[in-house]
């Protein structure tokens, strides 16, 4: 992987920790950014030995404030769709990976930021968080998914709700619409929780918990018959060597041990 100079990466054990460096900027998202976190991810896919990522921002203040406003003056009616497609294929990587990602929202996430955590498994907030997508106040709309992660996370109401005040919504409020899993006192704490919840899964069977991903993902593609693709995952998991251990290890009255085969 090329020199990453807006993220940086730690692995603990299996877990590795994606943390955006734009601290000065309350890590938004420039082009470059997301041109790494797509690397980033990718090798995620390409790589067993992680079995899960947290992905969080630089300092106490923001998790990522929105895509950078400061690239916004290059943006025109012709080059605007490929700008909103780029990072709209980012974050589909992340939503597709068959390794869970849990987004620990420390702060702002706004805009584009509010996107990159939704388009994550999972979201822990520290309680300062402050969600929202507040676009409408430049002018423009959410263009990384952001119209329809909200509404499919906290229903129409709710997203028309904030997609049209640009109001933030606090940790609190967001965890009781649904948006964020957990609101935990600072951003320590959010760590803890989402390494807590990661570390439980890697003792699941590896194969399982990627098809659950393509079969909670089906629901929101309508090309897609989400109780088929469910059907044809549980056969695929039946045919693995992972449930015959699962299914042993019960009997026997033991831990089982997966091997993502
Ligand atoms: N893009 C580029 N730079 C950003 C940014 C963004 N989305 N959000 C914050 N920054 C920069 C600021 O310009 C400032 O840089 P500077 O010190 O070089 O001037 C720095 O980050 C700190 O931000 P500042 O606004 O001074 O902090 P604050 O505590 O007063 O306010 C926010 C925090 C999040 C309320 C405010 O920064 C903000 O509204 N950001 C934009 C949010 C947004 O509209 N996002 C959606 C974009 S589509």
């Amino acid at each position: 992987m090329a020199d990453l100079q807006n993220l940086s990466l730690a692995t603990d054990g299996s877990i590795l920790t994606i943390t955006i460096n734009r601290e000065s900027k309350l890590n938004a998202l420039n082009t470059a950014t997301l041109a790494e976190l797509k690397e980033v991810i990718q090798s995620v896919y390409d790589d067993k030995e992680i079995s899960g990522v947290i992905l969080t921002g630089a300092g106490e203040k923001a998790f990522a404030a929105g895509a950078d406003i400061g690239e916004f003056s290059e943006l025109n009616e012709m080059n605007a769709r490929k700008f909103a497609e780029e990072g709209q294929e980012v974050f589909q990587l992340i939503e597709n990976s068959h390794t869970p990602v849990i987004a620990v929202v420390n702060g702002f996430a706004l805009g584009g930021g509010c996107e990159l955590a939704m388009a994550c498994h999972m979201r822990v907030a520290s309680a300062n968080a402050r969600l929202g997508q507040p676009e409408v106040n430049l002018g423009i709309l959410p263009g990384y998914g952001g119209t329809q992660r909200l509404t499919q996370l906290i229903g129409k109401g709710r997203a028309f709700e904030y997609l049209m005040t640009g109001d933030m919504m606090d940790a609190n409020q967001a965890q009781s619409f649904g948006l964020v899993n957990y609101t935990e006192v600072d951003k320590e704490a959010a760590m803890a929780k989402a390494n807590e919840i990661l570390a439980k899964i890697s003792a699941k069977a590896p194969i399982a918990i990627g098809l659950v991903v393509d079969c909670v993902n089906a629901v929101y593609n309508h090309d897609e018959n989400g109780y088929q693709t469910e059907a044809n995952a549980f056969a695929r998991c039946c045919g693995t060597d992972d449930f015959k251990e699962g299914a042993s290890a019960f009997m026997e009255k033991r831990t089982p041990e997966f091997k993502g085969e």
